[in-house]
Formats: structure tokens, sequence, C-alpha cells
């Protein structure tokens, strides 16, 4: 049944899967989301353990990694930067070394992207982005699925991916982590973002390691760039490590809060995604994101479904089962 990717494979950024990968790790998730809801026992990761690093605070991830691979058979363990060594200075290469000696899979949420980096290369085991200051990549792989599972096929044969084609996402605020990760599925997916965030918080396309500008387009007005689009999508002002800029940030993103007249700018059926933790009044009205667009709720649970397909495609290549 296992087929291991050799040499180790990491998922550090979008792009470190290809799009026929995204497709067999979709199209599990559908199938791992249909065991889990009748109850039906899948074990594949029987004595696996996954370490969780955790240098910023979470919700989400957390449950969504710890429940998703105790169902998957295996185990977990949490660490933070207060209660470990990675508080008192230990290089990150030498926590690299020790914590994949004794676990077969590692996710880490933390500040620089080079610092996962830095984890990966001296890692023997699996290491997964749970968020840095530049990418969020499990959370836009459940935002896809979400995407998918609502305007395409999941489970009906046919390319899961087909339904991505010349689709329109609009990101509304903060050109961040959520905001460079969705340009990069944008250029591996063959979809196209319209972006409108507020002077001095634009997302820089080097930093988001586009390989072109063909497949974004950059709006002053936030409305210009919900017109037309088939997902409009936002998230937080201020990101975790950024809070001693909240108040100027409040005052810049004041027009940039997704509300139901951007809503109407775009397509009947638009769907409404936020990767959660939302700040009602802010960065999204409350008719939004609690209204009949909003799907954030499919969104945060799909976190689970999809980062298990994640974990059994890392460790045991291609299942088909
Ligand atoms: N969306 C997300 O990653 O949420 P948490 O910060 O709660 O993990
Ligand atoms: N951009 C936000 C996402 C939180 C899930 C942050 O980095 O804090």
């Amino acid at each position: 049944m296992s087929n291991a990717p050799s040499p180790v494979r990491h998922y550090l950024q979008f792009t470190d899967l290809s799009a026929d990968e995204y497709a067999h790790v979709l199209t599990r998730a559908a199938e791992i989301k249909r065991k889990f809801k009748a109850y039906e026992k899948y074990h594949p990761l029987a004595d696996r353990t996954l370490a969780m690093i955790f240098e910023k605070a979470s919700t989400r991830t957390r449950v969504s990694f710890e429940a998703g691979m105790y169902q998957l058979g295996g185990s977990v363990v949490h660490l933070t930067t207060g209660d470990s060594q990675l508080g008192r200075s230990e290089p990150i290469e030498d926590s690299a070394r020790v914590i994949s000696r004794m676990t077969d899979i590692v996710m880490i949420r933390t500040f620089g992207q080079d610092k996962i980096e830095r984890f990966a290369s001296h890692s023997r085991v699996p290491v997964i982005n749970g968020l840095t200051n530049e990418f969020h990549p499990c959370q836009i792989l459940a935002d896809i699925f979400t995407f998918i599972e609502h305007r395409g096929s999941l489970g009906a044969g046919g390319n899961v991916l087909d339904c991505l084609q010349g689709k329109v996402v609009a990101w509304v605020g903060d050109g961040n982590n959520m905001a460079n990760t969705w340009l990069q599925a944008a250029e591996l997916l063959g979809f196209t973002v319209h972006l409108s965030t507020p002077s001095g918080y634009e997302v820089d396309q080097t930093v988001a390691g586009l390989r072109s500008n063909a497949s974004y387009k950059v709006f002053k007005d936030p409305q210009d760039a919900c017109r037309g689009a088939d997902l409009v999508t936002t998230d937080v002002w201020t990101s975790m490590g950024y809070e001693a800029e909240n108040e100027a940030r409040k005052k810049a993103f004041a027009d940039w809060c997704v509300d139901e007249a951007m809503m109407q700018a775009a397509k009947p059926d638009a769907l409404f995604m936020h990767c959660l933790p939302a700040h009602r009044g802010e960065e999204v009205s409350a008719e939004v994101i609690d209204g009949p667009q909003s799907v954030v709720w499919d969104e945060a649970e799909n976190r689970m479904h999809v980062q298990k397909a994640l974990m059994e495609f890392l460790l045991l290549g291609r299942v088909n089962v």
C-alpha cells in the first residue's frame, strides 16, 4: 500500500507540490473526510508520531493536526517555545536533528520562513509549514478543497482541479502570508487573484516567490477587486508578530472591510472565506461572515481533512484505499 517518497518531501510553501500531486491529495482528502463522517476506522499512520512546534498561538492548526493524527492511528508531541529548549536559544538545526530522530513527521508554526527552511534542511523526516510570516500553505490547501467542494466535484472522476480554471479570487486586505500563498496557488493551479491592499501593505512578488505577475491584478479600490469574483476572501488586519503596528494598521485598513456592498459586486454565487480568527467590524462585517455566502466553518473543518491527506501523502506516497 505504501510508496513513501524518497528523498524526504517537505511542505514548506504551496509550490512544494505539483498540480498533479494536489489533484491526488485533494481527492484523498475527500475520501478521508468520507471515512471520518462514516466513523470508518482508518489507521495508516499507526505507530507514527507527529511533532508539533508552536512559536505562535493557534486554535485551528493545533486541533486539526492533533485530532487528525490520532484519527490516522498515530500520536502527537506538542512543543512550544516557552516549554522547550527552543525558547532558551538551542539552535534550530540541533532541534531539527534531535526531534527528527524520534518522530516521523514535524509541523512547525514560526516567524521567518528561513527558520522553517533551516529546520527542514536538518530534518530526517517531512516538515510541514503550519504558518510562517511569509506563507500558510495548509490553509490555502483547505480553502481550495472547500471551493471545489462547493463549486466543483470531488470523487466523481475527472480532474478535481478543473473547476478552478479561469476563476477569480478577490483578496481584500493585508499583503500577508495568506495573500502570498493564494498567489502561489493561482500561478500553479490556473486561476486569477484580484488583490486590493492599503498603500504600504502591498504584496512583494519576490517574497511571494512568483515567476511572473500574470496570475494577479492589483486594484486600488477593494470593491473593484471584488467585481465579478467567484470567491471573496480576507484576513486579520494585524497578523501575529506585527502587534506593535496595530493602531497604525487600524487607520490604514479602515476601508478594507468586506461588507455586503463588496459581496454584491462579486458574482451572485460568490463564496466568502476567512482563515479565522476573525474580527467582525474590522476586516469583515458580521452580515458577511455570518451570512449565506460564507463557508468559513466548512473551511475551518476542512483543515483537518486536507492535512490528514497531506500527512498520508508525505509519509506513504500515493495511497488509494
Ligand atoms: N487559520 C488558522 O491557522 O487558525 P489558528 O491560528 O487558530 O491555527
Ligand atoms: N495572517 C494571520 C493568519 C492567522 C491564521 C497571521 O499570520 O496571524
